[in-house]
């Protein structure tokens, strides 16, 4: 049996831990097909909770629907590309009178721009409209994933959403799903680019219970045929904190361990597989996120690191010197950036595991 463990930004998991449930709204939507709430989504996390696997999730889920899928990441010219995603799938189901119109218009050539021109985009909405009208008469639909909000052009979203939004109020078979960390979801909603989707339905992952993940573990290495004691799988999957990136890095790395050690974990093996991906989590995830904040985001972060667990945002002013306007400026953006949370009223604590470790040992 090969390694099932996929510890890469985006990869499926072997198992989608701590997640049952969350789409349920969602498939509610498939089901009727227009106008639900679940069809309107927005998955928020930090980074490497697991908003591009839930993404993915749900377009299976789509699929398995019978629904067309779309799936873009919000990079320059998506609004464009969804527009050559539809061409080519009215393409494929309209071999009739459709399909030849939209030929005979000339509709392909959205990618060139960024934001369409008016006329380009008057044929995108028609575009999107024939191939709804064909999915309803067939009764799917069609969804569009958006990932990595947080980059989008916000002229482009307010495209998106204004056409979306159209489809919607025509009754047609659309579902729009939004990924992204949650300084851009705040931010966007904030900013009237698209007031409709502050009725969406909100997905806010956090990690998942350890013992979710020691169940997984347990089952898997058994699976394969790895002996491992059960207070060794209770450790490694402590050693997790139930984020889903080093759920994926450690239990990669162990898989590594049990390879080379006769398929048997001891207690050295899985202190190994944890510096391995501490070290890879550390290169990947941690410095990434740091290195989007500037120095005084960074004194804030180490004031913080002073602590074990939570901390009240008011001592970190004291800490720090600051007043209580500057902390709340300080907190508001940490949040959004997806590096701190709250989780009590007026508390603040690290999103991302291994952050404070790793501001200790760097502090120097
Ligand atoms: N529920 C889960 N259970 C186990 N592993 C998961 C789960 N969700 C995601 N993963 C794994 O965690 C890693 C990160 O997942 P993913 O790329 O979806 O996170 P993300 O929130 O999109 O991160 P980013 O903010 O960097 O885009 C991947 O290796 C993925 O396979
Ligand atoms: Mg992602």
């Amino acid at each position: 049996m090969m390694n099932p463990f996929r510890p890469t930004a985006g990869a499926t998991p072997p198992e989608l831990i701590g997640r049952e449930g969350m789409l349920d709204e969602f498939e509610y939507g498939l089901q009727l097909g227009s106008g639900a709430p679940g069809l309107l989504t927005i998955i928020t996390g930090a980074r490497g909770i697991g908003k591009t696997a839930l993404l993915s999730a749900a377009q299976g889920a789509a699929a398995r629907h019978g629904w067309v899928v779309v799936p873009e990441t919000a990079t320059p010219g998506f609004v464009g590309r969804i527009g050559e995603t539809m061409r080519l799938h009215l393409d494929e189901l309209g071999s009739g009178p459709t399909g030849r119109r939209i030929t005979a218009l000339g509709v392909a050539g959205f990618t060139v721009t960024t934001q369409l021109p008016p006329e380009r985009q008057v044929d995108w909405r028609r575009l999107g409209n024939q191939l709804l009208n064909v999915l309803a008469e067939k009764k799917t639909g069609l969804l569009f994933t958006v990932d990595e909000i947080h980059s989008a052009d916000r002229a482009e979203l307010s495209q998106l959403a204004a056409d979306v939004q159209h489809f919607i109020r025509d009754g047609l078979p659309i579902g729009l799903i939004f990924a992204g960390l949650p300084a851009a979801v705040s931010d966007l909603l904030n900013e009237g680019v698209a007031t409709f989707l502050r009725r969406a339905e909100r997905i806010d992952l956090h990690a998942a219970a350890i013992a979710e993940v020691e169940r997984s573990y347990a089952s898997t290495f058994r699976e394969a045929g790895i002996s491992i004691g059960s207070d060794l799988v209770r450790y490694a999957a402590e050693a997790t904190g139930g984020y889903p990136f080093l759920i994926q890095l450690i239990g990669y790395q162990l898989w590594r361990q049990a390879e080379i050690n006769n398929m048997a974990l001891e207690k050295t093996n899985i202190d190994q597989a944890i510096n391995a991906a501490t070290r890879r989590h550390e290169a990947t995830v941690i410095e990434a996120a740091l290195s989007t904040t500037s120095d005084k985001d960074k004194d804030f972060l180490r004031a913080m690191a002073e602590d074990d667990g939570p901390v009240v945002a008011g001592d970190i002013g004291k800490r720090l010197n600051a007043k209580s306007n500057v902390v709340a400026n300080y907190r508001a953006r940490l949040i959004a950036a997806g590096l701190i949370e709250a989780p009590a009223y007026g508390k603040v604590d690290f999103a991302i595991p291994g952050l404070r470790e790793y501001l200790r040992k760097t502090n120097a």
